[in-house]
């Protein structure tokens, strides 16, 4: 299987977490999201575990919720001790009201507004990780005008190529996202910041991109990024106290995906940390990595009810399904493979399908030929794997379709994270 916690019992029915996915459908319905609770919990405790063995109590991973925002999440992820990165005010909101601590909240973003930066400096939200010499700004009076000093990291563009899809690709030096290093607006960016004294610039941050597999750009961020701690130092006196460089490991979809070994990477990162502030005589910074994916990615399936099956002789088989685009528009969106299973028995035939969703697209495809029971029906259950990460985040109405609810599953049994909405709650905003 795709992932270890996914199994077929010897009657040829799906498992998830140790439950039952047909049973699971049945009870709450579909197009259902499912996540298992204790696999996120060991995905947060590999980097707590790695960071505490290389760095002791001088390292934090930050959750970054945009892979997945609601209450029970940043329930779980305070209590096995994780930072999160938080990319608006929604998500800080949703950390406070599942009583996430503000002051493991690093507030991230290219665009924050004005009220952006006033609701998160009232509510003391712990770092900013400033993007842009505009922000720094509007920051700087907001802080001085509520009488405190704001902690900050600057975000910097290191110049590295993840080779990931190109829309999740963030490190080069032709992005949206911070200051280039390549260009000298980064130094200008550090010097202007450290003027203000109404900010506490405490160091660096740095993103490369998303679902990445190869070896070595973590490596290469953190030179790229040491060097320019060395460069600070000289020219400012600066000393970089904390040192961000950003989420990004790859999981497993497909078989063909690599099975990355997180622990190994990070004692890797660390090695090159100290390494190089050895050799730069800096002193080793504070250090965070923002894993979203690597979290809660393989903790995710989504399930479905089939609606009908379409066999076009001499063209193509489709399997449509009660889900879409509107709840998983990675295919869409990038051509993102996932794992399909039939999720109520083990066929001896097999055909080819196309995995379609209900909108009113012909490109409203879930995943491009899927291998499925040759006699695939109405009323069968099918199981999208790995969808905890970037699914229920990136989820809309289109077409006025209700989003599924989100159950956790645990040890004991199942519970609700997220209702499911209703056809009310989609005029709830409509005057
Ligand atoms: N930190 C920053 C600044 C980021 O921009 C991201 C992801 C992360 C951390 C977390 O990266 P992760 O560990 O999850 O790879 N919607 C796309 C992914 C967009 C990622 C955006 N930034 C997808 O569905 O694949």
């Amino acid at each position: 299987m795709i992932s270890d916690n996914i199994r077929r019992r010897a009657d040829g029915v799906l498992t998830f977490a140790g439950h039952s996915v047909p049973a699971l459908a049945e009870q709450y319905g579909t197009p259902l999201y499912l996540m298992d609770e204790a696999r996120i919990r060991r995905n947060c405790r590999i980097y707590l575990d790695t960071f505490r063995e290389c760095f002791g109590t001088q390292a934090l991973p930050l959750f970054a919720g945009k892979a997945a925002s609601y209450k029970q999440i940043y329930r779980i992820v305070n209590e096995e001790g994780m930072g999160i990165d938080a990319v608006s005010v929604g998500e800080i909101h949703t950390a406070l009201q599942a009583g996430f601590p503000a002051d493991r909240i690093f507030f991230h973003g290219d665009g924050k507004t004005d009220a952006d930066i006033r609701y998160a400096v009232t509510h003391r939200v712990g770092y900013f990780i400033v993007d842009n010499p505009e922000e720094l700004q509007q920051l700087a009076e907001e802080a001085a005008l509520q009488g405190i000093v704001q902690k900050v990291l600057l975000r910097i563009t290191p110049g590295i190529d993840p080779h990931t899809y190109k829309a999740l690709t963030t490190g080069i030096v032709d992005v949206k996202f911070g200051v280039p290093l390549e260009t000298g607006q980064a130094l200008a960016f550090v010097h202007r910041a450290l003027s203000y004294p109404s900010l506490s610039v405490l160091g660096l941050h740095c993103h490369i991109g998303s679902q990445v597999f190869d070896e070595s750009v973590f490596e290469d961020s953190v030179d790229v990024m040491t060097g320019f701690m060395a460069k600070l130092k000289e020219d400012f006196g600066f000393e970089t106290k904390m040192l961000n460089v950003g989420g990004g490991y790859g999981v497993r979809y497909v078989d063909t995906d690599k099975q990355i070994d997180i622990p190994a990477r990070i004692r890797r990162v660390a090695g090159r940390l100290k390494a190089r502030a050895e050799e730069l005589g800096l002193a080793l910074p504070f250090f965070l990595m923002e894993p979203g994916r690597s979290i809660v990615a393989d903790a995710g399936m989504t399930v479905y009810t089939v609606s009908s099956v379409k066999r076009i002789p001499g063209y193509k088989y489709y399997v449509v399904v009660d889900g879409s685009m509107a709840d998983n528009p990675r295919y869409c969106l990038y051509g993102a493979q996932y794992t399909v299973l039939h999720a109520d028995r083990e066929p001896e035939l097999y055909a080819v399908y196309d995995l379609a969703g209900r909108c009113c697209e012909s490109g409203d495809i879930i995943q491009p030929a899927v291998k499925l029971p040759e006699d695939t029906r109405r009323g069968d259950h099918i199981a999208v794997c790995t969808t905890g990460a970037y699914n229920y985040s990136m989820a809309s109405n289109y077409n006025r379709l209700a989003r599924p609810p989100v159950v956790m599953l645990t040890a004991e049994g199942s519970y609700l994270a997220v209702r499911r909405e209703t056809i009310e709650d989609l005029c709830a905003l409509d005057l």
